[in-house]
């Protein structure tokens, strides 16, 4: 992207003292926000939250410090959109992991100073960004992130066609935590999930969770909160969601970090862990024709 779109994103959206955009010097343009309750970065290139951080508090989601930001790549860390398939596509294996909508440029279509202090802005995924091949359905997707105290994100979908499709989804959030020894991470318990790692065997969580080995969990059918408990950092972090009936717990631990190669150091899986709010397995969503659906997800501090 170029300069003189910043120029044009500025001239129509900034806030001042809240929210202006800027070139990285990898050419991928990012809205960033600062008010008085948060900072926040935000990459156009998949609507992608980069950081997080409410003011006094350490960052609540985890970047990578080897994160590659590159055109129609997607970054390592954040909260990365992952539409309208999570994980790998059904039926052809040549399509995107996690689908596509992590890794094109999105548009700014609106911002906004609310009332409380807090920052909205949204983005629209364009049509141009749609691989039709990939997905061949009329509609209208948007990402509405707004910074405060909390932080919430929704991914709305809108079928503007005249047949139902349907789509997976998840903001795949990686969150920033003391160490993985420190954690438990609360909400799932008696939770049938499907174990990645165990050859996507059905098992059902007993307890809080732990994490001493790679965790690829997909839990099914779960609405509840959960909540990261951090006794490092002697915080918890609350994962709220509506519109999502998954959720997924991940840790690629030292072997599959490595192997991925963006992690930064060989010990730079043990600060992140991924709880992710997620539609997928039995939990996909059908949009009808003229229907819009809805995930949201509140992240906070207590
Ligand atoms: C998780 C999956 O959601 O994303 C994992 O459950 C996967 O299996 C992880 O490894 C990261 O995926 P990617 O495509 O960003 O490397």
């Amino acid at each position: 992207m170029s300069q003189l779109n910043v120029t044009t994103l500025n001239q129509q959206f900034a806030i001042p003292g809240q929210l202006e955009f800027t070139e990285d010097v990898s050419g991928l343009v990012l809205a960033c926000i600062a008010n008085k309750q948060a900072k926040s970065t935000i990459s156009l290139q998949g609507a992608h939250v980069m950081s997080f951080e409410p003011v006094g508090e350490k960052p609540v989601i985890w970047l990578s410090p080897a994160a590659k930001l590159a055109p129609g790549k997607s970054i390592r860390g954040g909260v990365p959109i992952c539409w309208p398939w999570f994980g790998a596509h059904a039926t052809d294996s040549t399509f995107p992991s996690h689908g596509f909508a992590r890794t094109v440029p999105w548009q700014v279509v609106a911002s906004e100073a609310l009332p409380d202090g807090s920052t909205r802005i949204t983005f629209e995924l364009p049509q141009s960004s749609i691989p039709s091949a990939q997905w061949p359905h009329a509609c209208r997707v948007r990402n509405v992130v707004t910074i405060g105290k909390e932080m919430t994100v929704e991914l709305i979908t809108e079928n503007t066609g005249q047949t139902m499709f349907e789509i997976g989804e998840a903001l795949h959030t990686y969150f920033a935590i003391s160490d993985v020894d420190q954690i438990r991470i609360t909400g799932l318990e008696g939770c049938a999930y499907l174990d990645k790692v165990g050859d996507w065997q059905r098992k059902t969580q007993s307890g809080a969770i732990t994490i001493a080995a790679e965790v690829d969990r997909l839990y099914v059918d779960t609405d509840s909160d959960c909540l990261i408990d951090d006794s490092g950092q002697k915080r918890s972090i609350r994962i709220a969601k509506r519109g999502s009936r998954s959720t997924v717990v991940w840790n690629p631990w030292v072997e599959k970090a490595a192997k991925m190669g963006d992690f930064g150091s060989d010990t730079g899986y043990r600060g992140m862990v991924c709880v992710e709010s997620v539609n997928a397995a039995e939990n996909v969503i059908k949009v009808a024709a003229g229907a819009t659906h809805s995930l949201h997800v509140t992240y906070s501090i207590e």
